[in-house]
């Protein structure tokens, strides 16, 4: 296997000293010691509350090849250092260096929503078609991005990053270091809105994306979105010939003609860049079906085959935290828990009811929904939560189980018929709902990653090993 980074390589990149004759090589990149793999390249980033200056020690006896450093850290072998002024501009010299000696079709997401849904499903798609480097997890930041950058093997055909941002201003740098071929917005929402005066200042943002285009790069925008406008003039004054839509406008690039939702996923037929398709949706939700055009149109601009990755639509399954499926075993029977533990917004959130609202509980069983508080939305917040409550009633929703100060808000606007019990924290709602569970529920359970509402989900799974454990007592 070729190495990522050589000793010599990573010089270069970074205009760093390594000691003479340095004979260190690399096969990853990693920040966090507690990741570290075996050769991989640690960078020690200075951060609010940690400087990875003090691990580096640990990093290198866990079996990293070397680390990136501003200053030598004692007891450090001087052999396996890369001397640089500043590391995480040493991480962003590796990520432009890494863009520049590849030939990789390289396509950013960005968006309020469904950034990273999107970006696993193109990783997953276009993987069948040629080797392909897509960040993993949710590193979509000022770190995270150039770090996946940094981690792209030479040889890759494709590039599958993912850009977030929660201020003006964070896309725009990224984009001009990643220098995408392919540009995604997903949607324009109210999402991480405290810092924004309003929605046209979001799309003003996510329209960064466009910075670091060439004119010969495509945008890839959602027709539906009230947005959109916006956005096309964003990325006409960036001077991109190439603008493409999705959606069911008729202008759009990839058009829905017609699609039938169930609580398993969508049969979709679209006319994509003048082609009929028809796939399977393996993933529930009309916001999936929009996302999923969103991947067909960037599987073409990537120059992939759109008809394969059509073809494996049938194939994809939920990310974790964001819709994975479980039927848990109980005494008595099973219930079933979706865990959207992961992310809420208020998009999110009706997109999650809707699919819950296609579900059959078996005979007995009810939809109960355990939701947790929806961060980052500035002085909408209380009146975003209380504004839930008709949507929960639109989707059949038998009960509802609240943890957080802003999600009491949700519980005083709810019918008290369809109020299940509220908390202050997930911790403290985990038992009353864990108790509440019986055979034939469908139990969602969503809330901002910063709500914790995966120790609901927890307490969920714990349920099944009580079963088990009432079995083998008897
Ligand atoms: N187009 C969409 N419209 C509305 N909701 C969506 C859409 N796509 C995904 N979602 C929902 O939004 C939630 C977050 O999805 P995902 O993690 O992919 O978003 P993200 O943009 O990566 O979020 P983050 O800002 O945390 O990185 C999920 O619950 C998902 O079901
Ligand atoms: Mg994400």
């Amino acid at each position: 296997m070729t190495a990522l980074w050589t000793a010599r390589e990573a010089a270069l990149a970074t205009g760093g000293g390594v000691a003479p004759g340095a004979s260190w090589s690399a096969d990853g990149v990693s920040i966090d010691t507690r990741a570290v793999a075996p050769s991989d390249l640690f960078v020690a980033l200075k951060g609010p509350r940690f400087d990875g200056h003090d691990f580096v020690a640990t990093a290198l006896s866990s079996g990293a090849a070397a680390a990136m450093v501003a200053r030598p850290p004692s007891g450090a072998d001087p052999a396996r250092l890369l001397a640089v002024p500043d590391t995480l501009l040493g991480l962003e010299d590796l990520a432009r260096a890494a863009r520049a000696r590849s030939a990789a079709r390289i396509v950013a997401v960005t968006g309020s929503v469904g950034k990273t849904g999107t970006k696993e499903a193109l990783a997953a798609l276009l993987a069948g078609q040629g080797s392909t480097h897509a960040s993993t997890g949710n590193l979509n930041n000022q770190i995270g991005m150039p770090l996946s950058l940094a981690r792209m093997p030479a040889a890759s055909r494709f590039g599958v990053f993912e850009i977030g941002m929660n201020h003006a201003g964070e896309i725009a740098p990224l984009s001009g270091i990643l220098r995408p071929h392919v540009a995604v917005i997903t949607t324009v929402e109210p999402v991480h809105i405290e810092h924004f005066p309003n929605i046209e200042a979001i799309a003003d943002a996510k329209a960064e994306i466009f910075a670091g285009m060439s004119e010969d790069g495509i945008a890839i925008l959602n027709a539906d979105n009230p947005q959109f406008a916006r956005l096309v003039l964003h990325a006409k004054s960036s001077n991109l010939k190439s603008i493409w839509s999705f959606g069911e406008a008729r202008t759009a690039q990839a058009r829905l003609l017609d699609v039938a939702l169930d609580a398993q996923g969508s049969s979709v037929e679209a006319e994509i860049l003048g082609r009929l398709v028809l796939f399977r949706l393996n993933l529930p939700g009309r916001h999936q079906v929009q996302n999923a055009l969103a991947v067909l149109l960037a599987v073409a601009a990537l120059g992939a085959d759109i008809e394969m990755a059509a073809a494996g639509m049938a194939t994809l399954s939920s990310v974790k935290g964001r819709g994975v499926t479980a039927e848990i075993a109980i005494a008595r029977g099973v219930f079933t828990l979706i865990d959207e533990s992961y992310n809420a917004s208020p998009a999110a959130m009706r997109a999650a009811f809707a699919v819950l609202a296609m579900r059959r509980p078996a005979a007995g069983g009810r939809k109960i929904a355990v939701l947790g508080d929806m961060l980052e939305l500035g002085k909408a917040a209380a009146a975003d939560h209380a504004a839930l409550a008709p949507d929960i009633v639109a989707a059949g929703i038998d009960y509802v189980f609240t943890a957080g100060p802003l999600m009491r808000h949700l519980a005083d606007a709810l019918p008290a018929t369809r109020r299940g019990g509220h908390a202050e924290s997930a911790a403290d709602l985990a038992k009353l709902v864990s108790d509440s569970i019986g055979p034939g529920d469908i139990v969602l359970v969503k809330g901002s990653a910063g709500s914790r509402m995966g120790a609901v989900v927890a307490a969920l799974h714990e349920k099944s090993n009580e079963a088990k454990g009432m079995r083998d007592a008897v």
